[in-house]
């Protein structure tokens, strides 16, 4: 049975199962509320019920004071929903707003895609999941190994479960160690989250992701993040690789395309890497600049007048540059661009 649950200050609604707590019911609506402990611990879930009954699912420690009892404070990690709601309770602004954490979590699974790329699935304690916003990245710490960089390709819906993409990058210490000898179990820890490559959930203009190769990740997060907030204007993936086969997740693309109205994918494949590319020279995507030409032209086919479209854009550094012009040439202003300089293999 589900609930119908208004969120005031923002007016957003969302649907709460009798059987989940109203902060969980939130995260997978895509509204990222304040929290910490998830446990009845800090308090940092508090929200006010202005109308409706709530029941409690756990016990808690945190006590509110006598005022704010009586003015109908509750957790929201602590209770569900046991009638249709209005609640008030504050959501995270912006980037600023989440506090950096370092987290302890453990191997789920190695899901090997191709011969060099993977999925690597973490989790975290129940009583310590990650906040984050889509889009952003994290470091990540193996003893003995320099920390990497790396972009959460989940979506903060499931901040329990995070996914990040590997390409096993020859002479790389890092990848290497994750094909080779990460073992399920085994302790990572994770430190962030960092960057604002998030989405701007301000905005009703049509959305455009252009995604480089492993780029595919914060991308991957942030429409993960749009099905959430089940937002209603059109979207469109554009996925380039360099190799016939290197889109690693094109039936998920599909299954999207299927299941949502909204959802166009158009995968595009660049200049074929031959003899020693830079990949294994430095750890980057080797590029073409022809790739992003034909990127762009692809874009531009579909859409010669990009002034009512918000772009969100992941490619190298050395590419960046280059489509960023042709885009604005074509009328994207510079405030509706959002973009992640690839850096973290
Ligand atoms: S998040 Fe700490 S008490 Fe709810």
């Amino acid at each position: 049975m589900a609930f119908r649950v208004q969120l005031n200050p923002s007016n957003k609604v969302f649907t709460a199962e009798k059987t989940e707590t109203l902060l969980e019911a939130a995260l997978r609506s895509g509204i990222a509320l304040n929290y910490s402990c998830s446990t009845g611990a800090c308090g940092g879930c508090g929200g006010r019920l202005v109308s409706g009954r709530v029941r409690a699912t756990q016990h808690h420690d945190f006590k509110f004071p006598d005022t704010q009892q009586a003015q109908g404070y509750v957790l929201l990690c602590c209770c569900a929903a046991d009638s249709d709601l209005e609640i008030e309770a504050q959501e995270v602004g912006g980037v600023e707003d989440i506090p950096l954490q370092q987290i302890s979590t453990k191997v789920e699974k190695l899901e090997r895609l191709r011969e060099d790329t993977m999925i690597l699935h973490l989790r975290t304690p129940r009583s310590q999941t990650l906040r984050f916003l889509a889009g952003q990245h994290i470091s990540l710490a193996i003893e003995g190994l320099q920390a990497r960089n790396k972009s959460l390709a989940s979506c903060p819906c499931n901040a329990m479960n995070l996914q990040f993409h590997i390409r096993r990058v020859q002479g790389d210490p890092f990848s290497e160690y994750v094909f080779n000898q990460l073992k399920l179990s085994q302790q990572m820890i994770i430190e962030g989250p960092w960057g604002s490559f998030t989405l701007d959930e301000a905005s009703q203009r049509p959305i455009i992701f252009i995604a480089y190769e492993t780029g595919f990740a914060p991308i991957k997060s942030i429409i993960e993040h749009t099905f959430a907030l089940e937002v209603g204007q059109p979207i469109h993936l554009y996925w380039m690789v360099r190799e016939a086969d290197r889109h690693y997740l094109q039936n998920l693309c599909r299954s999207w395309v299927d299941a949502m109205d909204n959802f166009q994918y158009t995968p595009l494949q660049g200049v074929p890497v031959t003899g020693v590319s830079s990949w294994e020279e430095s750890g980057m995507p080797g590029l073409d600049v022809s790739d992003m030409d034909s990127m762009a032209a692809a874009i531009i086919a579909d859409y010669p007048d990009l002034s009512g479209f918000d772009v969100y854009l992941t490619a190298p550094d050395s590419g960046m540059e280059k489509i960023v012009q042709i885009l604005q040439q074509h009328g994207l202003p510079r405030a509706q661009l959002h973009q992640d300089v690839m850096q973290r293999f």
